[in-house]
Formats: structure tokens, C-alpha cells, sequence
């Protein structure tokens, strides 16, 4: 399954204002250009003769056991792009053994979404509606089994997307964020209605949630060495270098390229995960070898929901979980925990 193939499948399936709302960037769309690219600023340094009979891809997040370095990221209204939404996504990742996060903006509730497979699943945290309102959100996470809580950082207001303003974007009927108390995040709603909520979060709200959940809590949309740094400072038990798929600041460096600097300043103290222009198991090789402890995507899940719903995502993942393997047999790496940094060079 090529990404780029299903990417054109997905695209002549959904409704334009919608493939807009998954494919598009803010402002120039420089980040979302580059994020892809910005992978290949290294070039891998084969080892050969390294016994490469088998490779394994195990690894743990946060104490999650899981069968891949490669999660599934999370992202707004999957039901968008099928009717089974984020439950199906769900079923995908569970299949291919993958760590799914579940957006606060699921068009399903983070309890259905939960029960929809066993796989492992963590929780991705807007402000929605009020702190009491969000405080109960995480509440009922770490109560329907998500096993971490990943704070998005990144969004103090919405990024300008000028597809959705030019599409004049709401969310389309039947389409409700499921998480939202009712009458809010529903059919008619912009996106600033039900996500601008976010303006005066701070390095104590990260605090605040760490003190309030026994959840780990992972913050995410880091991109700079100090805030990596305050993150930790402030309880974080991870960080996750990100530009929200391109969505946010623009022209954002890519997290690729912000990726060693966060590495560097928090690496020792703290897993670090990256999402951003992942399309194939070299690019995950990459991001391993400068010291993410993980890789995620979301797209290529986005477009293997909206081509063929859960076995779409399945599809996708071990696709991506494929062309790793080969890449680490092909460089001489038997287990993704142990990714030498000298596996790469500068192009
Ligand atoms: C929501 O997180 C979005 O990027 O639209």
C-alpha cells in the first residue's frame, strides 16, 4: 500500500471542505510542505553483517508495552471520514498492535472509543468548555483506561487555515465532538468556537494536570530545548516535538529538525516523541537513531479510515511497520530500543 497512492484515494472520496480540513496547513503551508522533506536531511549509514535474522520492533511508552515504535497521533473528527469514526480507527490500530491517542475532538466519547478494542490508548487533552469541565474530562479518562495523558500545547488560538476560511468550514451534520458538553462542538460549529479555549494555559496547567491525574502526562507541540525543559520542570513525563501536522505557528521549524535539540536537553531525563512528515519506516529509523523513543502519524491513518475504515488503518500502520522492519535489517539494527545515533549522517 503506498501512502501517496491511498493519500489520491482519500482525496477523490471526501467532500473538498473536508479533504481540506485534513490535508491543509496554516498560512503559507510552509511547515506542512517542508515537514515531509525535512526527513531527509539525514541520510542513513548502513551497517552490514550484523546478523540481521531477526529484528525486533518492541518497545514500551511510558510503560506501555506496545509492538511498535509507531503510533497513531492524534487528530480531530475522524467521523468525518468514516461513519464508524474514531471507533474504527481504533479496531485498526488494535491490529496492528500499534498505541492509538484519542483526540478530546473524537466525533465518538472517549468511553466508546475506549471499548471499541483493547488495544492501548492514551488521551489527548483540549480545554473544552471550563477547567472543571476539562479536570472531569481527564477523570473520565484515566476511569475508561487510557494510560496517558497528552496534553496538546500548541494551540493557544487556532492556526489561520485558509482552506477552512476560504471553505467556510464547519463541522459538517451529524458530525458532533462527542467529548463537548451537548449544544457545544456540534453541527455549524467552527473550529475556533469549540478549540479557542486554550489562550491562557501556561507551565502551571501542566502542573495542574500533572497534579491531578496519576496518568503520565506528555505534552505535546514541543519545539525548543527551554520549553522541553520546562515541561519537565513542570511534571511531564514526556515531551512530543511537534508543529500539529503544519496546522499552527507557519513557517514553524519542522519537528525533524527540531527533534536533536529537544533530544538534547530532555532526552536524559524524559522519553521524547515526534509526529510531522512520517511516511515510511526510514523516516521512523531517523527519528529513532536522534533519540525519539517513538514515531507518530496521523494522515496516513486519516486516509486509510476515509479509503477502507478500520482495515484501512490496520493496512497503513503495517505497511509503515513493514518498511521499518526492512529498513532496520538493511542497516543493521536488530531492536528499536537499542538505534545507534552514528546510524546517521548530514546529506
Ligand atoms: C485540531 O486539533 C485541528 O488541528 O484542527
Amino acid at each position: 500500500m503506498d501512502v501517496d497512492a491511498l493519500h489520491d484515494r482519500a482525496r477523490a472520496l471526501l467532500p473538498r471542505e473536508v479533504y481540506d480540513y485534513y490535508a491543509g496547513g496554516a498560512e503559507s503551508e510552509t511547515t506542512l510542505a517542508e515537514s515531509t522533506s525535512a526527513w531527509l536531511r539525514w541520510r542513513l549509514r548502513p551497517r552490514i553483517l550484523r546478523d540481521a535474522s531477526s529484528v525486533s520492533t518492541a518497545t514500551t511508552l511510558l510503560g506501555t508495552p506496545v509492538a511498535l515504535p509507531i503510533g497513531v497521533a492524534p487528530w480531530a473528527l475522524h467521523g468525518m471520514a468514516h461513519p464508524d469514526g474514531e471507533t474504527a480507527t481504533a479496531r485498526g490500530a488494535a491490529a496492528a498492535d500499534a498505541l492509538m491517542v484519542v483526540s478530546t475532538t473524537a466525533t465518538r466519547s472517549l468511553g466508546e472509543v475506549a471499548a471499541a478494542s483493547d488495544g492501548p490508548k492514551w488521551f489527548q487533552l483540549y480545554r473544552v468548555h471550563s477547567p472543571a469541565y476539562t479536570d472531569e474530562l481527564v477523570r473520565r479518562a484515566a476511569q475508561a483506561g487510557y494510560r496517558a495523558l497528552v496534553v496538546t500545547a500548541d494551540l493557544a488560538v487556532l492556526g489561520r487555515r485558509l482552506r477552512d476560511a476560504a471553505n467556510d468550514f464547519v463541522l459538517p451534520p451529524r458530525i458532533t465532538m462527542a467529548n463537548h458538553p451537548r449544544g457545544e462542538g456540534g453541527p455549524g460549529s467552527t473550529l475556533g468556537a469549540a478549540l479557542e479555549t486554550m489562550a491562557s494555559w501556561t507551565f502551571d496547567d501542566i502542573e495542574h494536570f500533572a497534579g491531578l491525574t496519576d496518568m503520565p502526562v506528555v505534552v505535546k507541540g514541543v519545539l525548543r530545548a527551554d520549553d522541553a525543559q520546562r515541561c519537565v520542570d513542570a511534571g511531564a513525563s514526556a515531551v512530543w516535538v511537534s508543529t500539529h501536522g503544519g496546522r499552527q505557528a507557519d513557517p514553524a521549524i519542522a519537528s525533524a529538525h527540531a527533534l536533536p535539540e529537544v533530544v538534547d536537553a530532555v532526552g536524559n531525563q524524559v522519553e521524547v516523541y515526534v509526529d510531522g512528515g512520517v511516511r515510511r519506516g526510514s523516516d521512523v529509523l531517523t527519528a529513532l537513531a536522534l533519540g525519539a523513543r517513538a514515531a507518530f502519524v496521523a494522515r496516513p491513518t486519516i486516509w486509510g479510515l476515509a479509503v477502507g475504515g478500520a482495515e484501512g488503518v490496520r493496512e497503513v500502520l503495517g505497511e509503515l511497520a513493514g518498511s521499518l522492519s526492512v529498513a532496520m535489517a538493511l542497516c543493521g539494527v536488530s531492536d528499536v530500543t537499542d538505534v545507534p545515533a552514528d546510524l546517521l549522517t548530514t546529506a
